[in-house]
């Protein structure tokens, strides 16, 4: 058997041309090191002609490093590390080097192996797992390990060179809390590492999502985005990560999230980094921003509380969060204290300074889990201060609705247990608040005060 020969049968033909000669000349090397594994391509190999290429290809492997790394990633696949890890909390992932191929239209991923069975593994690319209703919308990615025949492989209509990222914007990602906690999060945590070196595979794609996270995609990677579910291409790659990193359950989370607000702050040219810090005799004034809510969660009162605040000495500026976030991001980085009521948009405290401060006003409703789960817990990894302003029945105006000792009031758990429906129509949908502004004064006290420590 030819070296060209056993050459195209473990690369595809794409690969030859861009391994060129050098990669070729070290394969062979690395394949008779590895004589086990590619026991059946080898066949009489005759021992002059080796030694010949060995030195031709040392030489070439100092002259290419670039030729040789595919190499490297073709040699780990015939290892038994587990190509798919399904046992993660929030996202099961596969990680594949080698001759990976993706063909869009059955959602099906293939990659050539010489040593392992033939396996396969189904996993949706989207870091929410075990919630059912997110996860409906996302689609099954079927991994298929294929033993030795490359002829079983669908043929490359288009081969890349850099490794590939595959994920979803299914699920929940059309919120805004949920696109950075289920995909801007992990797809950074995954993503970074290649040095914007990495094509993005997005399935599920919805109308405007990546062009609202345009600049952030952009950081992360240099290529177009890929709609892996259009059209009937092949796609090949040297490399191919399914599924986001996510290994915890925490929201908003990543190893480091301050470097990931870091990173968002240049992505958006934001200029603070830190917040404002108060002396005694400020001559600048802080500036706060209320997040108002225009259909469901308004402030009913938003012009008693905007006085209470300019009172106190607060510059104040009230806001909806639904301008494009180059807008966005630079007009509460420009804010050193963000209210709002419970919602997707104070997700936006990413784009604070750090050290700023976020109220986060609880409507009625037993709220305070998911409250301080997916904004009070992260606001403190962000380097944020944090205050809670749980407002009262009579700052509810589910108060028109219900009477005082109505079931909405005193026991909102038993609503809870109806199913997520019935509890969202009523506490989420339908309650607006009505701060005491009175009462309110003092959690705008301690947010001046946190500005001075
Ligand atoms: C899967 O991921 C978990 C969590 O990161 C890790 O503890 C475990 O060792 C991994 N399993 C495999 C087979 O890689
Ligand atoms: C592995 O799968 C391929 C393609 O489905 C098939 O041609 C081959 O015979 C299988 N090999 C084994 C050992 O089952
Ligand atoms: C996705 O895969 C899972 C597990 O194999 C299966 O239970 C489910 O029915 C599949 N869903 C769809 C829409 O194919
Ligand atoms: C999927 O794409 C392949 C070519 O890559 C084509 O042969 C096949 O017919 C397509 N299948 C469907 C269901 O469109
Ligand atoms: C955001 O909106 C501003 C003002 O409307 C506009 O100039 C800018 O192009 C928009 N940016 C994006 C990324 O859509
Ligand atoms: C508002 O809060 C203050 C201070 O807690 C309280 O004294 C007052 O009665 C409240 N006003 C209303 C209308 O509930």
């Amino acid at each position: 058997m030819k070296y060209d020969e056993i050459f195209a049968r473990s690369f595809s033909r794409h690969d030859q041309r861009r391994f060129g000669y050098g990669a070729l000349v070290a394969c062979i090397i690395v394949t008779c090191c590895l004589c086990t594994v590619f026991k059946p391509y080898l066949g009489p190999l005759p021992v002059s002609n080796l030694r010949l290429t060995l030195v031709d290809g040392l030489k070439l492997m100092m002259v290419s490093e670039r030729a040789t790394k595919p190499l490297e990633a073709y040699v780990e696949i015939e290892e038994t590390k587990q190509i798919c890890n399904t046992s993660k909390q929030r996202s099961d992932s596969c990680e594949m080097k080698g001759d990976v191929r993706i063909q869009g239209n059955s959602s099906t991923i293939f990659v050539l192996s010489s040593h392992r069975k033939n396996a396969s593994w189904t996993i949706k690319p989207y870091a929410r797992k075990g919630d059912i209703s997110a996860m409906e919308s996302v689609t099954n990615f079927t991994v298929k390990v294929i033993q030795e025949k490359i002829e079983t492989m669908p043929t490359c209509t288009k081969s890349h060179n850099v490794p590939a990222i595959v994920f979803s914007v299914g699920g929940y990602a059309g919120n805004n809390f949920h696109a950075f906690t289920d995909v801007i999060i992990p797809l950074y945590e995954t993503s970074r590492e290649f040095n914007r070196e990495v094509k993005f595979l997005v399935a599920n794609k919805r109308s405007g999502w990546t062009r609202k996270f345009q600049e952030v995609l952009d950081k992360l990677s240099r290529y177009e985005i890929i709609d892996i579910d259009e059209g009937n291409e092949v796609h090949c790659f040297p490399s191919m990560i399914v599924g986001l990193r996510k290994d915890e359950g925490k929201e908003l989370y990543t190893n480091s999230v301050k470097d990931f607000t870091r990173f968002l702050r240049s992505s958006y040219s934001l200029e603070r980094s830190t917040a404002i810090k108060l002396t005694n005799d400020y001559a600048k004034k802080p500036r706060l921003l209320i997040v108002s809510r225009k259909k469901t969660r308004t402030f009913t009162n938003v012009k008693d509380v905007v006085h209470a605040a300019q009172d106190i000495g607060f510059e104040v500026v009230v806001a909806e969060m639904n301008a494009n976030l180059t807008q966005v991001s630079r007009l509460v980085n420009s804010c050193d204290v963000m209210m709002g009521v419970h919602g997707a948009g104070i997700t936006n405290m990413l784009f604070l300074p750090e050290n700023g401060v976020l109220i986060q006003v609880v409507p009625i409703g037993n709220m305070d889990w998911i409250a301080n789960t997916y904004f009070g817990v992260p606001s403190a990894t962000m380097g944020l201060k944090y205050l809670e302003y749980k407002i009262n029945k009579m700052e509810s105006t589910l108060i028109e609705k219900y009477s005082l000792n109505h079931q909405v009031f005193m026991d909102p758990i038993s609503i809870q247990k109806k199913g997520w429906d019935p509890y969202k129509s009523i506490y989420l949908d339908k309650q607006n608040v009505m701060l005491n502004v009175t009462r309110f004064k003092d959690t705008l006290s301690k947010a001046l005060e946190l500005l001075h420590s």
